[in-house]
């Protein structure tokens, strides 16, 4: 708790409010509700937002579907009750927010015609499963649409220094400040997975990919701010150092890094896939 007696947030709201990630975000919806509504005989009942977290996603969805000719059914489903809590308020009736996981939702929601799984998938140890079960969830001519900023190929050409810099910053200031390093032996081994891994895994789990794509988005110095403050980056980022001195010391680190290399935006990629189930 806090001096005002309210617990600190450490969710992915802040972040999902720029402007740059509520654009990538759009245009993944667009393009999964577009390759869905090439086939128009098969109306879409319900869709899944999957690790919907605060509900930027969901509230996207939403919104387009509101335009549907039949009501649809949309359900956001997440692990976390502290980022469910946040969506219900954000999106209201519009979804219904149930918690589970990625690796286990076909108990809570199935037959299921479009599902939403944005900026999570790089998070899952073994992604393998979790694409058999969207395959499972999904009626005939389901469509599935995911992405991620954390995959082969995310580092845009010549912004590897950045990260480079960024760490060797953090690292300086966690051992001045508070003598400590960062415990890699906390950090399960987590490789990011190229697109064409991506490719072959959803076509060997039932799934055609139609439409793959990097676009790229500017990231500001806030940003990575707002990202350093959600657990499981800070966590990932520095493992073993205490939540409130890694994202501290984050912070402070990536607003040195901009100004050293004296820039105010980053490219980055993020991995825009849609795929039809088959
Ligand atoms: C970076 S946030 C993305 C939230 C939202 N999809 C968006 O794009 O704004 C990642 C979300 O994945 C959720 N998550 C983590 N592990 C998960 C799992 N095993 N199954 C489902 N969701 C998971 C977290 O709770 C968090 O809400």
């Amino acid at each position: 708790m806090d001096a005002g007696g309210s617990a600190p947030d450490y969710t992915f709201e802040a972040f999902a409010r720029h402007d740059f990630y509520r654009t990538v975000n759009e245009h993944l919806v667009d393009a999964t509700l577009q390759i869905r509504e090439r086939l128009p005989s098969l109306p879409i009942h319900r869709a899944l937002d999957l690790a919907c977290g605060t509900g930027a996603v969901t509230k996207l969805l939403a919104d387009r579907l509101r335009a549907m000719r039949e009501p649809v059914e949309i359900v956001g489903v997440d692990p976390s009750e502290s980022a469910l809590e946040k969506a219900r308020r954000f999106v209201g009736s519009a979804a219904e927010f149930v918690r589970g996981t990625a690796q286990a939702f076909s108990n809570v929601v199935s037959g299921v015609d479009i599902i939403l799984f944005c900026n999570a998938i790089h998070l899952l140890p073994d992604k393998e499963p979790v694409i058999a079960e969207a395959r499972q969830a999904l009626n005939n001519g389901g469509v599935l649409g995911f992405n991620t900023s954390f995959y082969d190929g995310c580092y845009t050409p010549g912004t590897e220094r950045f990260y480079k810099l960024w760490m060797l910053r953090s690292l300086q200031l966690l051992k001045q400040e508070a003598g400590i390093r960062p415990d890699r032996t906390k950090v399960q081994a987590m490789r990011w997975l190229s697109p064409e891994e991506y490719r072959d895994m959803l076509e060997r789990n039932g799934f055609e990919v139609a439409q793959m794509t990097a676009e790229q988005a500017m990231m500001t110095c806030q940003s990575w701010q707002d990202i350093s403050q959600y657990s499981e980056f800070a966590e990932g980022a520095l493992p073993g150092v205490p939540l409130d001195t890694a994202i501290s010391v984050l912070k402070r680190s990536v607003a040195q890094t901009y100004e050293e290399m004296g820039i105010n935006e980053l490219p980055r990629n993020w991995l825009q896939v849609v795929a039809r189930a088959v």
